[in-house]
């Protein structure tokens, strides 16, 4: 995720901007950069790599001057380099921004900027920024400002500089975090609050759609007409590593309380109400309403139907997303789909031609094992799908083609939000297949895309009473044997619920599929063992019950998990979670959250160390 801060006052705003980057780097960055005017110029200094390498660019010559702005980039739009590194700057150098988010209508200004003469420099989205204040700008900063903003359609924290308007920052927030830190005699901005905490606490944490004007002695604060808002200053009393964290615990529980947002920005662009365009030859994309595009992916759509197999390669979480994925496109574009570990793959002489698709899913995109099974994939002649979160990384420059989840650095080792993006990225590739196959009508279609919209605020709903699962992981969170139990999709999600609750609580946990526990695992069932059973997948919902009354039958406690609106199952069990009610394809993107939350709380019942669990490594780089 990308990192922001900014710099006005009476001292020399270099040092701050790159002290202020340096607090951000645990957010994950390809490239930084600072911009500082110094007192004729905007001085600019940018490259890729670490801040350490920026820092040696500027060592003999770092600029004078008491204004400026600095950023760590997380590449969406554009690979990791010098020239898409921030600040990014008009045509003439006279504006210079720094951005964190997704300007989704890039495209259609750039082109337009470009007609009318602009010279871009970039491969990013957030160039058309400054190009668009230069096209604004008439004298008047915050008058370009707010004419821009009413052009970008997206995801933004953006901070402005002028070299005429040398005594303000203006900066502005849509959906993505920015902070202005009061100081006597100097003002700050950050994308997050480590990065200023060591000059202030007294701050001013800004709202979606407003805009906040900053002077080294007064910052004002406006909604995007101009209209002055009386805001709260809010002081912070955590500490630096609280901070770091968002105050929360652990980055794990951050990264599970980011996910609605993580979502929000996986589906950004790729949802589209499309008009019957005459000139359309292919008519079933053509059809009104909402529909799935995927213009990253450059294969004909004749593509989809031309090849004849398709595998799915993963390890980890990432192979439980790969079952989800699995459903998904078996069940709406009717294709047959095998999910293979990616350690297992290569050596199991699996069966490739030029007519196979292998997808691999990797959050890092460096996993040894899926790297190795795609290069063995792409020697026997497949095409290669990536999708991971790493812009850049070995995967993603691997792959024929790349999809990106856009959940923004994961640091705890156990995968939260990558689980959870890659499965809606998972949901929307099957629906594009769809389309492109003609398999689902264009209403289930259209039911299916207004649902997926309303997860990530379901998803918030469901973080927002944490109690009860707190309080069942107390209770049971010293039991050394956990099952889980689901059918269908269900059982998908009881594989990753298991493999949360063994990396970081070290509980022996074991998800089985509901109708398999009588060939075998019902001996292990005995008084006190708590059983997670998931029952929300509606076509066995009767099976699973039948399941679930064999084990309770054995004096199990069994904790079910069940969609809002079921009366059935607290019949006959002991305590139930209820997550919101949604189509039983996509609940698997809510069950999962409580699963999460278990593990979690049960870590620290257990006084285990969340983020960083015995033996396990973030990203597994050897076989
Ligand atoms: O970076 P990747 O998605 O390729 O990583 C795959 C697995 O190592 C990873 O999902 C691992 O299982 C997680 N620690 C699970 O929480």
């Amino acid at each position: 995720m990308c990192g922001i801060v900014g710099y006005i006052g009476d001292k020399f705003a270099a040092p701050f901007l790159l002290d202020g980057l340096t607090k951000l780097e645990y957010r994950g960055y390809d490239s930084a950069g600072i911009a500082v005017f110094d007192g004729k110029e905007i001085f600019i200094e940018k490259t890729v790599g670490r801040l350490d390498a920026l820092k040696d660019k500027l060592k003999n010559n770092l600029p004078n001057g008491s204004i400026g702005i600095g950023h760590t980039r997380w590449a969406t739009h554009g690979r990791p380099s010098d020239r898409n590194a921030h600040p990014h700057t008009d045509c003439h150098g006279d504006f210079v921004v720094v951005h964190n988010g997704i300007i989704e209508n890039y495209m259609s200004l750039k082109e337009e900027l470009i007609a009318k003469g602009h010279v871009f420099k970039s491969e990013t989205d957030t160039e058309v920024v400054p190009h668009l204040v230069e096209e604004y700008y008439q004298g008047n900063f915050i008058a370009a400002v707010r004419e821009v903003l009413k052009r970008i359609e997206g995801s933004y924290s953006l901070v402005f500089m002028s070299k005429a308007n040398h005594d303000e920052l203006i900066c502005a927030k849509q959906d993505n975090p920015l902070v202005v830190g009061i100081g006597e005699g100097e003002n700050f901005i950050a994308s997050d609050i480590p990065a200023i905490i060591n000059r202030t606490r007294s701050t001013y944490i800004l709202n979606d759609g407003e805009i906040a004007i900053i002077k080294k002695d007064s910052v004002t604060i406006t909604d995007r007409n101009g209209k002055v808002i009386d805001k709260k200053i809010f002081h912070v009393s955590w500490n630096a590593e609280a901070a770091e964290k968002g105050g929360y615990e652990h980055f794990m529980l951050k990264e599970i309380n980011e996910q609605p947002k993580a979502i929000k920005d996986t589906m950004r662009g790729f949802i589209k109400q499309i008009r019957p365009a005459k000139n359309n030859n292919d008519e079933r994309i053509a059809q009104d309403g909402s529909q799935i595009i995927f213009p990253e992916l450059k294969w004909d759509p004749a593509f989809f139907n031309n090849i004849n197999k398709i595998y799915i390669v993963a390890c980890g979480t990432a192979y439980h997303a790969g079952l989800v994925g699995k459903f998904y496109i078996e069940k709406l574009a009717r294709m047959l789909v095998e999910v293979d570990l990616a350690s297992e793959f290569r050596y199991r002489d699996p069966i490739i031609d030029d007519k196979t698709l292998t997808i691999f899913i990797s959050q890092s995109g460096e996993t040894s094992d899926t790297l190795a099974a795609m290069k063995e994939s792409k020697q026997r002649g497949a095409k290669t799908l990536a999708i991971t979160n790493v812009i850049g990384s070995s995967l993603a420059r691997e792959a024929d083609q790349v999809l990106y989840t856009i959940a923004g650095p994961e640091i705890a080792v156990a995968s939260t939000k990558a689980y959870t993006t890659q499965l809606i990225l998972m949901f929307m590739l099957a629906l594009y297949m769809s389309q492109l196959r003609n398999t689902l009508s264009t209403e289930r279609t259209r039911e299916l895309i207004s649902l997926l919209k309303k997860i990530p605020s379901q998803i918030s709903e469901t973080l927002s009473d944490v109690e009860p699962i707190k309080t069942f992981a107390q209770r049971y969170g010293f039991n050394e044997h956990v099952f889980y139990i689901g059918r269908s999709l269900d059982y998908d999600v009881a594989l990753e619920g298991a493999l949360k609750l063994k990396e970081i609580s070290y509980i022996h946990a074991e998800a089985y599929a509901a109708g398999e526990l009588k060939h075998g695992t019902l001996a292990l069932i005995i008084e006190g063992v708590p059983v997670i059973a998931l029952a929300t997948q509606k076509s066995v919902y009767d099976k699973t019950i039948s399941n679930i009354k064999e084990v309770k039958a054995r004096d199990a406690v069994v904790i079910g998990i069940a969609a809002e609106g079921d009366t059935e199952l607290e019949k006959y069990i002991d305590h139930v979670i209820y997550v919101p009610n949604t189509d039983e394809l996509l609940i698997p993107l809510l069950t999962v959250v409580p699963l999460q939350l278990l593990a979690y709380y049960a870590a620290i019942t257990r006084g285990c160390d969340v983020d960083k669990p015995r033996n396990l490594a973030k990203s597994v780089t050897v076989e």
